[in-house]
């Protein structure tokens, strides 16, 4: 009754209102009038209904945009946030999505460790995988095909070609050293982040994409790769089949890389061009599926695409963060060239890859970066029929999206003491506790034996059938790349101070905001 009579008090004003205004004050106070309400409703809905046997909801003001600010700006805060305030599983709302977080140990083993008919990667990843790599590679084919591609790759990065990475990378990496424009003279400054990228790109296309790859990317494959890119951004996980100018940009560049690609593997196979070295593209030339069919041209050319797409991504912002961390330490860079004489001698001969053991400093720095920096904030899974959260009584329905942030427990001080203190020597010898050991629960999803990662707070590479397959490659490139940096300068931050740039999480994989500069001194070669 007190509604009603609200309603007639302001009714009678608003229907003067109404009479008397223009259209377009009519259109702005109708649409404030819906604003308000909605927003109105969506408060009450929240405070009102509890539903005991769902995970809490993060509150949020407005309906769609949720809480999609908060997260996006930083995800790592909004996780530990709502940790404090919620527990490790609670629900938020992203562009009008409801996503269900599991964080620590348990929550990452009952994301990426689920079985597949409960948790499924590609009806969430291909709208924008899909046109970005092409058809029946990846996220566009069944699981079962994956682990089968999966096997192709991970059985090409074997000991002799990682061997020859470590020289093709030493050997790129000291050339883009000699030729760069930033490294001109004695000393100076260079902006970490856009010059390790362009390295990272050359060192994995040198080494796993093959020469002809590598002889392309100086002009027309650098901008393909770019316009690719930009299918990546995360409009597209709701629009990537809407005619902007990004996603024909986009189709363009995978019609002309797949065209490419097929080009080189034809030459190959004519005889036209010789093997010098192996490579990713040599290898899935031999490799055949369970039913005895050769890998078609085009599934080739969209492997290939996600390799180059994945490690890109990963790898350069790691490197990245790598040199900006040791810019803010420089006495850990002179202990890593006190590492290399040491272990090499004085004299540093060319690196190879047996070296490489040889140097766990130079690895601790690597993993202690990807502790504190995990390039992949989120991963998501599709609920594909109602779940009960393990440890908990809350029930997630089918269609609900889970996600896992494995980088949430490497920053937990129930691990890590200090956690936020990048200290590589934490992973001293007697601290090695969370290194994957012989008793741990192993797994085979067609592409190998992998630790399951159960108990594990530190996983930069994922777990579970959808875990990475590149590890290897990019320890040792990542290695390689810090063993030549090292080598050849002394680095530090501007000033000599001690700060650190801030995360860049608009696109997908977070890296260091721009620009992240840095003072370089060539050693004297004395
Ligand atoms: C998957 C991290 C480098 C190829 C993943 C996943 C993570 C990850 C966390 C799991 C995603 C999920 O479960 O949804 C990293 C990091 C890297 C790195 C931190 C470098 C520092 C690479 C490189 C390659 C690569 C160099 C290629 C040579 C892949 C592929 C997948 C994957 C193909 C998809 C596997 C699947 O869905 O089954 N990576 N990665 N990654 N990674 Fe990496």
């Amino acid at each position: 009754l007190a509604v009603m009579g609200l309603l007639s008090q302001v009714a009678g004003p608003l229907g003067n209102f109404a009479a008397n205004a223009s259209l377009p004050v009519l259109i702005a106070a109708s649409f404030t009038a819906f604003v308000v309400v909605s927003v109105v409703l969506n408060i009450l809905s929240q405070l009102l209904i509890k539903k005991p046997n769902e995970p809490p909801l993060v509150f949020h003001w407005f309906p769609l945009v949720g809480n999609t600010v908060t997260y996006g700006m930083d995800p790592f805060k909004f996780f530990f946030e709502n940790q404090a305030k919620y527990g490790n599983v609670f629900t938020f709302v992203l562009l009008g999505r409801k996503m269900t977080v599991c964080l620590d140990t348990t929550g990452n083993n009952f994301i990426l460790n689920g079985k597949i008919k409960d948790v499924n990667a590609e009806e969430i990843y291909n709208p924008l995988t899909g046109p970005v790599f092409g058809k029946d590679v990846v996220y566009d084919c069944p699981n079962s095909k994956l682990m089968e591609q999966k096997k192709f790759v991970k059985f090409g990065l074997t000991q002799e070609a990682l061997r020859s990475y470590v020289d093709l990378i030493t050997a790129e990496t000291e050339d883009f050293i000699k030729g760069h424009k930033a490294f001109k003279g004695e000393k100076g400054i260079f902006d970490i982040p856009e010059v390790l990228s362009q390295l990272t790109i050359y060192t994995a296309s040198r080494a796993l994409q093959g020469q002809e790859v590598r002889n392309m990317f100086n002009d027309k494959f650098a901008a393909l790769f770019h316009d690719l890119d930009m299918g990546f951004s995360p409009i597209n996980f709701q629009l990537n089949w809407f005619p902007l100018p990004h996603n024909r940009a986009r189709d363009n560049a995978r019609e002309t890389m797949i065209k490419l690609y097929s080009d080189i593997v034809r030459k190959r196979r004519s005889g036209e061009t010789k093997k010098e070295s192996p490579d990713m593209i040599w290898h899935l030339m031999d490799c055949k599926y369970k039913d005895g069919t050769q890998i078609p041209d085009h599934e080739i050319a969209g492997i290939m695409i996600a390799l180059l797409m994945a490690g890109q991504h990963s790898s350069a912002s790691t490197i990245s963060w790598v040199l900006l961390r040791l810019a803010s330490r420089p006495e850990l860079v002179e202990e890593l060239y006190a590492e290399q004489q040491q272990a090499l001698g004085d004299h540093l001969p060319t690196l190879s890859h047996d070296d490489l053991p040889k140097l766990p400093l130079h690895a601790q720095v690597v993993k202690e970066t990807l502790r504190l920096h995990a390039p992949i904030h989120s991963i998501m899974r599709k609920v594909k029929q109602p779940l009960v959260v393990d440890g908990t009584n809350y029930v997630v329905p089918a269609g609900r999206t889970l996600m896992s942030s494995p980088g949430v427990s490497a920053q937990m001080g129930s691990y890590f003491p200090n956690p936020s203190v990048w200290d590589p020597h934490r992973w001293d010898a007697e601290n090695t506790k969370f290194e994957e050991t012989e008793d741990d629960e192993k797994i085979d999803y067609g592409w190998g034996v992998v630790s399951k990662g159960t108990n594990s707070p530190y996983l930069p590479f994922g777990a579970g059938r959808h875990r990475c397959i590149g590890e290897q490659f990019a320890y040792v490139q990542l290695q390689t790349i810090l063993v030549a940096f090292v080598r050849e300068f002394k680095i530090r931050n501007v000033g000599g101070s001690r700060d650190i740039v801030g995360t860049d999480y608009a696109s997908l994989f977070s890296k260091p905001l721009t620009p992240g500069t840095a003072e370089w001194e060539r050693r004297s070669k004395a």
